[in-house]
């Protein structure tokens, strides 16, 4: 896992509505994802070729391993996703939900762009 940035140690990030700094928006590689420390969860923050931005759960639970930031981002009718890299579950990056088994979600966060750096909140 690649860690950007972590959270100041302060305890403060937890607070809800906070947003939290991750990396700068050039950081992020189109259709690369990576894998963010916002208090004490792993997010999996995504930039698609149109420029959106999409954040995650890192935890794939199907696998059971933190590994959705390394997912090959795609498409499903028209909606983003990605893939876990392990066991290849499709989740949209716009809702969370597995696509082929909508009983499976993974949580998503708020993402934004302030003067040039991402921000996640994980209220
Ligand atoms: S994509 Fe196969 S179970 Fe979700």
């Amino acid at each position: 896992m690649t860690i950007l940035d972590e959270t100041a140690a302060n305890g403060t990030a937890t607070r809800t509505g906070r947003w939290t700094p991750v990396c700068s928006y050039t950081d992020l590689l189109p259709e690369r994802g990576a894998a963010v420390l916002v208090g004490a969860r792993q997010v999996a923050v995504f930039r698609t070729f149109d420029g959106a931005l999409y954040a995650l759960g890192n935890f794939d639970p199907f696998s059971g391993a933190y590994v959705l930031s390394r997912g090959i981002v795609g498409t499903r009718g028209g909606a983003p996703t990605v893939a876990s890299p392990m066991h290849k579950q499709v989740f949209s990056l716009v809702t969370g939900v597995c696509v082929d088994d909508p009983g499976v979600a993974v949580p998503t966060y708020p993402i934004r762009v302030t003067d040039g750096t991402v921000e996640v909140s994980v209220v």
